[in-house]
């Protein structure tokens, strides 16, 4: 019981009266594929942060978002079947991309990694920046550009990802408005429940490259 307890005045600490958001704050995820899974490293991982604080985590083995420590003792913060809907169709949506990769390397048998990493921050509750961006073996593939909007390739087989991702005006729209609104929205809501154990554990906004 005392570490529940403890737990949550952690979060709660005392009541923020709504007009105080103030701080610095991100919400990011980083996503793991593997085209060879091995023991402990299942082909899809990923992690969402708030600060550099990981908040929840998801694999292609449980097929779960499931929140961490402090956040796992945390009601009504997130509704986690929704969360894991999501997440598995991102994981379908990256690995498709990973073998559409290995295509056209012709190398349907090697052992790649590709990673991706999103996320929005604000400061003081105005949204302040936002990227995309996934890298095959390290190197940089492809990033979202939010202004012109498009996705920018940074490898020959992404222009094909890119063909793909752009197949309609609107997915480059929706692209955009997660960035600079859905993504901010869920930071938001997110806060209440997370403020003051992010500003007593001094973390730091935030994990968005520069
Ligand atoms: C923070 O920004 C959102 C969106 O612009 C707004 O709806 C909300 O009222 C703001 N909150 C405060 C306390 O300023
Ligand atoms: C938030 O970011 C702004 C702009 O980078 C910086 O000037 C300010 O000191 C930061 N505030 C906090 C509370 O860290």
């Amino acid at each position: 019981m005392v570490p529940v307890l403890l737990a949550l005045l952690l979060l709660l600490g005392p009541a923020v009266p709504e007009e105080t958001q103030a701080g610095n704050y991100s919400l990011s995820f980083l996503y793991t594929g593997l085209s060879k899974p091995r023991e402990g490293f299942p082909s899809f991982q990923a992690v969402a942060y708030l600060n550099d604080q990981p908040f929840f985590r998801y694999n292609s083995e449980g097929r779960r978002a499931e929140p961490l420590a402090p956040w796992s003792q945390v009601e009504g913060m997130e509704d986690w079947e929704k969360e894991s809907a999501l997440q598995r169709a991102r994981e379908d949506i990256f690995m498709e991309t990973l073998s559409d990769i290995m295509d056209y390397y012709k190398d349907r048998e090697g052992s790649h990694t590709f990673q991706g990493a999103f996320g929005c921050e604000l400061r003081n509750n105005e949204s302040s920046g936002a990227f995309w961006g996934y890298a095959y073996d390290g190197q940089d593939f492809i990033k979202f550009d939010k202004e012109i909007p498009a996705w920018v390739p940074l490898d020959p087989a992404a222009q094909n990802t890119k063909r793909k991702w752009e197949a309609e005006a609107v997915y480059v729209q929706r692209a955009k408005a997660y960035l600079e609104e859905e993504c901010p929205g869920m930071l938001r809501r997110y806060l209440p429940y997370s403020r003051t154990h992010l500003d007593r554990q001094g973390t730091r906004c935030c994990l968005c490259p520069p």
